[in-house]
């Protein structure tokens, strides 16, 4: 990466959903080290607090918001507190593995809730903003299950196909507004996010995995490439896989 570059994305703000952990924490951690300021957002007070404190100490400006996705009056809130973002990265998400004849609906309804539902509305919420200046970046953290369905994951996979058919839609939409839509979609990223899956089959399945999982890091790199293109030029998808996964 050149000075052109960095000098692109110094003065945006970028709203983070997901950023108290994993995938999230990364992407706020290296976009601030962009001179990207920031707004964060996730359920974990103390932990955004953290990552808020580590963007900060390199001067970058951050403006933390806790609250849960799945409450229409915070997606409300956080979007009038970050109606100024230029770029929206839509990466909180849950994950809750189990065979199809035992998934709970409580668990189906919270993956549709967080990846789904919650996305959408924050994503329109931004976007109007993002539509009235006539310009903005909106990215979609989805997954390698955007495309396959595997084995204890149907539901899960069945939220990410719904999440990259809206990142298809609004770019549809939104592309007269000047308005870059990109889907970075990872295999198996080294996070906690599969410490709810604990049916006995999938413990056994995820422990005899023979591949390294991603780095948090490698996707706070897409996002960064992705952020980085020239005006004229739009990242649409990448896809990121364990090398030897
Ligand atoms: N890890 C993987 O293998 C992998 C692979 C491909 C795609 N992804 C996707 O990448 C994204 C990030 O995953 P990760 O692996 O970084 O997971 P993680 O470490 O479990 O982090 C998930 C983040 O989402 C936030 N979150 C969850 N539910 C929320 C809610 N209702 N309201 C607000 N925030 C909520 C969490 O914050 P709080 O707990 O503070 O609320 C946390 O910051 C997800 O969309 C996931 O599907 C992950």
């Amino acid at each position: 990466m050149n000075a052109t570059h960095s000098a692109r994305l110094r003065g945006q703000t970028a709203l983070i959903t997901g950023a108290s952990a994993g995938i999230g924490k990364a992407c706020a951690l290296t976009l601030a080290a962009q001179g990207i300021d920031l707004v964060l957002t996730g359920r974990n007070a103390e932990a955004l607090e953290a990552v808020a404190a580590q963007c900060q100490s390199g001067g970058t400006k951050v403006l933390t918001l806790a609250g849960d996705l799945t409450d229409t009056g915070f997606v409300q809130r956080l979007s009038e507190e970050a109606s100024h973002v230029q770029v929206l990265v839509n990466n909180a998400g849950v994950l809750t593995y189990a065979p199809v004849l035992e998934i709970t609906t409580e668990q189906c309804a919270q993956m549709f809730a967080t990846n789904v539902v919650a996305a959408f509305d924050l994503t329109r919420a931004i976007a109007a903003h993002m539509v009235k200046r006539g310009s903005g970046h909106l990215v979609f953290i989805t997954s390698g299950a955007a495309r396959n369905v595997a084995q204890h994951g149907v539901v899960y996979a069945a939220t990410k196909h719904a999440l990259s058919a809206f990142a298809k839609g609004f770019r549809l939409e939104l592309k007269s507004h000047r308005i870059k839509v990109s889907e970075i979609a990872p295999g198996m990223v080294d996070t906690d996010i599969r410490q709810s899956s604990t049916h006995p089959d999938v413990v056994k399945s995820l422990a005899a995995r023979k591949f390294a999982p991603l780095r948090a890091q490698e996707v706070a790199d897409a996002l960064l490439y992705a952020l980085l293109q020239d005006s004229n030029s739009a990242t649409e998808l990448i896809e990121l896989r364990p090398a030897f996964g």
